[in-house]
């Protein structure tokens, strides 16, 4: 493969992307990156440890038709605008995306490779074109629980979440810490008075419902609060969030046509960069549970089956040990009180990695091979 270019490489999953590309000498393989801009059009582009030209127009179809694949991080806006010109204009390259836009189209493959690699090798040689990165409570969920998804044993599963701030964007991420910031300064001096608690509790709950709070970005607090609804509502009452757990999990497993049911309350919660999931999973028959974890262990090598023990599962089964790693841990394993077929479990992924930069990185690489 010859010229990749990058477009929104400077965003967060953008960066995220450039990150994990340095290390993992993703660009020795690439014989020409050009990066373009919609901002900065002739400027100098990343240092990327190997010469590249001028930062290009994001918006010159000619430009971007040049180059024989592109990865855009820019966001859905961008895709809209920019890829059915190209695609028209007889662009016969290839398109990999983060944006959600492109997901559910017959001739776009999400993909997630540990997962679907089957799907994306058999799209290849049917001339697939379009590579789009898919939701990341969905990715996470399937890079956590691919073993028993392979295993065909699972009947229904329900997906609650606990969704990070970064999920919303970087703008969203600042407001959280602000909200934390405005909740301390308003008990400051009162947080080591024994005995206050309940003036404590009070000016916080004043607070977060009060004007102080920072909340242009999530219009309503989310510090020391959450918020049950994530994306648009759709007609049936579930949230589009909720939506992608079942078609966009079936899409990538190939079994649009016979799918597995999932639905689930998505919520967002002040994580910064990790969404935690808690999953009922009906099983198709009772399976032991030594056999259930040795199938999620196997599946690929970032999964890790932690132990169902209070001391190992609130150290290694939370946002903070996992955040800026590929690592995800599922836990909580057990079967719960309805029957032997009911599975319970847990699990918690970083968003930016897994959940969008890193199949996105990896699906390249598969093009590069
Ligand atoms: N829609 C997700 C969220 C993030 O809001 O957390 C991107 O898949």
């Amino acid at each position: 493969m010859k010229r990749v270019g990058f477009v929104g490489w400077r965003g967060m999953v953008g960066s995220v992307l450039m990150q994990r590309m340095m290390e993992e000498r993703d660009f020795d393989h690439i014989e020409e990156p050009v990066f373009f801009t919609t901002s900065q059009v002739g400027e100098a582009g990343p240092d990327i440890g190997k010469a590249i030209p001028a930062l290009k127009d994001a918006m010159d179809i000619d430009a971007l038709k040049a180059m024989d694949a592109i990865i855009s991080c820019q966001g859905g806006d961008y895709t809209k605008a920019v890829f059915s010109r190209l695609r028209e204009s007889g662009w016969k390259g290839y398109w990999i995306d983060a944006a959600s836009t492109l997901r559910m189209d017959d001739d776009s493959i999400i993909v997630l490779d540990p997962v679907n690699r089957r799907v994306i090798d058999k799209g290849l040689a049917a001339g697939v074109k379009n590579f789009i990165g898919g939701n990341c409570t969905v990715s996470l969920m399937l890079m956590g629980l691919g073993g028993l998804f392979k295993s065909g044993q699972i009947e229904w599963l329900t997906s609650m979440t606990y969704q990070a701030a970064s999920g919303s964007g970087a703008r969203h991420m600042r407001e959280l810490i602000s909200q934390m910031g405005v909740i301390h300064n308003s008990v400051e001096g009162l947080l080591d008075v024994n005995g206050a608690i309940l003036d404590i509790d009070k000016r916080v709950a004043e607070t977060i419902r009060g004007s102080d709070m920072p909340v242009d970005n999530f219009g309503v607090p989310l510090a020391g609060s959450l918020i049950p609804w994530i994306d648009v509502a759709l007609e049936n009452g579930q949230s589009k969030e909720e939506w992608k757990g079942f078609v966009e999990t079936n899409k990538i497993l190939g079994r649009s046509e016979n799918p597995i049911s999932i639905d689930g309350t998505c919520v967002r919660i002040g994580a910064m960069r990790c969404h935690s999931q808690a999953f009922t999973i009906k099983l198709k028959q009772n399976i032991p549970l030594d056999e259930i974890e040795a199938m999620i262990a196997e599946a690929n090598d970032w999964v890790k089956v932690v132990p169902n023990s209070r001391d190992i599962t609130v150290a290694e089964l939370t946002p903070a040990k996992v955040t800026g790693t590929l690592s995800v841990p599922v836990g909580r394993l057990r079967k719960m009180q309805m029957g032997g077929q009911y599975l319970n479990a847990f699990s918690v992924g970083d968003q930016l990695l897994w959940g969008a930069a890193e199949p996105l990185r990896r699906m390249l690489r598969i093009l590069l091979e």
